[in-house]
């Protein structure tokens, strides 16, 4: 145990070192981001988007990232100042607020976008962003009323186009029917943003394995499926996809057992296949996002009261996960600290993560519940 807090304490200083350097270092993507002239706004113009240049990726914040990672190790004694040191770690105020001068983007102007499970939360807010960057946008959910609504407010927020096709994920028919319907509608695409998710439970395991296999074919086959539909489009276009995962997808939690486990596919999937793409030099990014706990209303509905762990803005998360697949990053971890350092951690000192994992499920509050 010794070992390994003075391990992470090495890791975690040459980590330290390694971001004073980068520092110093121009940053590509900055110069990407800066790189068009901001267009002047007509008066009264609606919410205008803006890259914010003080992301998640900022050295400086990696930096305040990797002393808090720091001080969190060394204070290790699986106490709960510890944990909440690792959860709550605040990093000031919401990244977007620190740069409120931000600076227009037009990068997807024009682009032609797929995103599912966008009737509400994090894909509902993803839709409203590219739709303030003027893109193309097909929608797809379960219910169809809540979609009118979403392309009504697209429409409205300036996408180039909006459009919605109505269906269940379950049925992988459906799934190619969406990347067609795209085809149709747009004659290419650019970006294929893997959002939705199917119904469980947040709860103890019920040994219910139809369940999972049903679950699978929803958060995962119907993912695959989507991904070789749109493929041909995307090589034309050397296009993004970008699969929204969750820590879960990375760390096995406690109960979320048939989520977690679909979520977890979903990395060796899109893991294996961005080192194939990079051997048959296929110019099409992969970007799977590592998220946390977000405000989502089925977020806050379910876990609200056992996570101890305050929530992240579904907008600003929403506006992270179309950057990173803008930028063709491998991962994107939103919120920063809450996902990087339990990674760092993961295999280095999973005990110690473990507990501090723990710590934070209040189970006096615990009710199972369906989502
Ligand atoms: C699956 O989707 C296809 C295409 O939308 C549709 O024609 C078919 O009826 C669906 N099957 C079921 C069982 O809903
Ligand atoms: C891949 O596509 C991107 C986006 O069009 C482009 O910027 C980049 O130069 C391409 N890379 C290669 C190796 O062709």
């Amino acid at each position: 145990m010794q070992t390994r807090v003075c391990c992470l304490c090495c890791l975690s200083s040459l980590l330290l070192c390694s971001s004073l350097h980068l520092r110093r270092l121009p940053l590509q993507q900055r110069d990407l981001l800066l790189s068009p002239p901001p267009r002047q706004r007509a008066e009264g113009e609606e919410g205008e988007v803006t890259w914010v240049l003080r992301s998640s990726q900022d050295p400086s914040t990696v930096m305040q990232t990797r002393v808090c990672s720091l001080c969190c190790v060394s204070s290790a004694s699986s106490s709960q100042p510890a944990a909440s040191c690792c959860m709550h770690s605040a990093l000031g105020p919401p990244l977007a607020a620190q740069d409120p001068a931000g600076h227009q983007n037009s990068m997807l102007k024009g682009k032609r976008v797929i995103v599912t499970g966008a009737s509400s939360g994090i894909g509902e807010q993803m839709a409203y962003h590219l739709a303030k960057m003027g893109s193309h946008i097909l929608i797809t959910a379960r219910t169809e009323e809540k979609l009118k609504k979403v392309v009504a407010q697209c429409t409205h927020l300036g996408a180039a186009s909006a459009h919605y096709i109505a269906g269940s994920m379950d049925n992988l028919t459906f799934a190619k029917q969406v990347v067609h319907k795209a085809e149709n509608l747009f004659g290419g695409l650019d970006m294929l943003i893997l959002n939705h998710i199917g119904h469980t439970y947040f709860g103890y395991f019920d040994g219910n394995v139809d369940h999972v296999r049903d679950l699978l074919k929803i958060n995962f086959l119907s993912y695959a499926t989507m991904t070789v539909a749109a493929l041909p489009m995307l090589k034309i276009s050397n296009g993004n996809i970008v699969v929204v995962s969750s820590v879960a997808g990375k760390i096995g939690l406690p109960l979320t057992v048939p989520y977690s486990t679909t979520k977890f596919a979903l990395d060796g999937f899109f893991s294996s296949l961005r080192m194939e793409f990079i051997q048959q030099k296929t110019n099409v990014s992969i970007t799977l996002c590592i998220i946390s706990y977000i405000d989502t209303d089925s977020a806050l509905k379910t876990v609200s009261g056992v996570i101890q762990q305050p929530a992240a803005p579904k907008e600003e998360c929403a506006l992270e996960i179309i950057k990173g697949g803008f930028l063709r990053k491998r991962e994107v971890y939103y919120q920063y600290h809450a996902t990087k350092i339990p990674l760092l951690l993961r295999d280095w000192a999973p005990e110690i993560l473990q507990s501090l994992l723990l710590m934070n499920y209040n189970m006096d509050n615990f009710q199972r519940k369906e989502v």
